[in-house]
């Protein structure tokens, strides 16, 4: 839903463009500090295990270090973007996930809130459990695993703390990638590649995956929107365009290269093991479009995954 208020978008103007962003590092967080950087925005990328420069080193549990951090830098806006997002591995580690992706985002929000600053959190559709597409923004959430369920508990604390945070989210991810593993559609391209084996890859789940320059395009929209007011909040959602099971995503990477896929098999089922995975969580995206006055652009997926995993071919 979008709630429009009166009040003045705090400090933000168009001369003050200063985003804090958390995750920089990470797969969606490098797309955000690229196009915020190029679109004149002085950005405060912080990261942990993978900083280095420009991005700055900052444990985000450690609150002292964040609020000094904010202090020194002064950000009239917050991408909190940082996670733990590996749902098998969330389960595993279920007291620090709640730590990073509840106990922190609410730190953070705090922060923000006390000097006035408004946040921008990133969230997922993991947080409907896919038996009802497609799901609006105010749709009862009902998640099926921990990861689903610490990401709702961060989208509660944030806008809970200040009427001025925005919730955004967002399928599953593709864009340049580090290391294949490091995106769950990216990683496909390795059984796909190795034929000597032969496998089985779930044609069961659909996903709507989005390049992760469309997203850091969505949150500079939505962040260039809130510097002009009048302001809005609450959750905003956006879905890749394309439904695909992740055995069609294997088809599209081996037609795009003319790679053989005959050693794939595909399974229909739910799979078994780890986190358990909604069925189908497509989100309706048209309170976002609304707001923007806009329809964001979307890379078609052939097109996207093409030029993200060619080096890899
Ligand atoms: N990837 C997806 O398919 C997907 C789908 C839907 C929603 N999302 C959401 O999108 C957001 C971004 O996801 P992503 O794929 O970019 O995640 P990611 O690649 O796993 O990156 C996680 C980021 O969090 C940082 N981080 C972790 N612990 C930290 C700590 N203690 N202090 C400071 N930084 C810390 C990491 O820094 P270091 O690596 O430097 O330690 C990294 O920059 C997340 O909120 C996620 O829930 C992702």
């Amino acid at each position: 839903m979008v709630h429009l208020c009166d009040r003045e978008c705090h400090r933000m103007s168009n001369l003050e463009k200063r985003l804090f962003l958390t995750g920089a590092s990470g797969l969606l967080g490098r797309a955000l500090f690229k196009k915020f950087t190029e679109n004149g925005w002085e950005v405060m990328g912080v990261a942990f295990s993978r900083a280095s420069p420009p991005l700055v080193k900052l444990d985000l549990k450690d609150s002292a270090e964040v609020q000094k951090a904010f202090a020194d830098f002064s950000p009239s806006l917050v991408i909190h973007s940082a996670a733990m997002r590996y749902p098998d591995q969330v389960e595993k580690n279920a007291e620090e996930a709640v730590r990073m992706n509840v106990k922190t985002t609410e730190q953070i929000a705090d922060i923000a809130d006390k000097v006035g600053v408004p946040m921008l959190y990133i969230s997922t559709d993991y947080v409907f459990d896919g038996k009802n597409p497609p799901y609006k923004p105010d749709d009862p959430t009902n998640p099926t695993n921990l990861y689903g369920k610490t990401k709702l508990e961060g989208e509660i604390k944030t806008l809970k703390t200040n009427e001025e945070n925005m919730v955004l989210r967002i399928p599953v991810l593709y864009g340049p990638v580090e290391k294949l593993e490091e995106s769950a559609v990216t990683t496909l391209l390795e059984p796909l590649m190795d034929v000597s084996k032969p496998c089985n890859m779930s044609n069961y789940e659909r996903r709507y995956p989005a390049h992760t320059q469309d997203i850091a395009e969505i949150c500079l929209l939505l962040a260039e929107k809130k510097c002009k007011g009048p302001t809005f909040n609450g959750v905003f959602q956006w879905s890749g365009k394309e439904a695909l099971t992740k055995y069609e995503m294997v088809l599209r990477m081996a037609s795009v290269f003319g790679l053989p896929h005959e050693h794939v098999k595909p399974i229909n089922g739910p799979g078994s093991g780890g986190a358990t995975r909604p069925y189908d969580t497509q989100l309706d995206s048209t309170s976002l479009v609304e707001v923007l006055g806009m329809t964001p652009p979307h890379t078609p997926f052939n097109e996207g995954i093409k030029a993200c995993i060619q080096t890899w071919v």
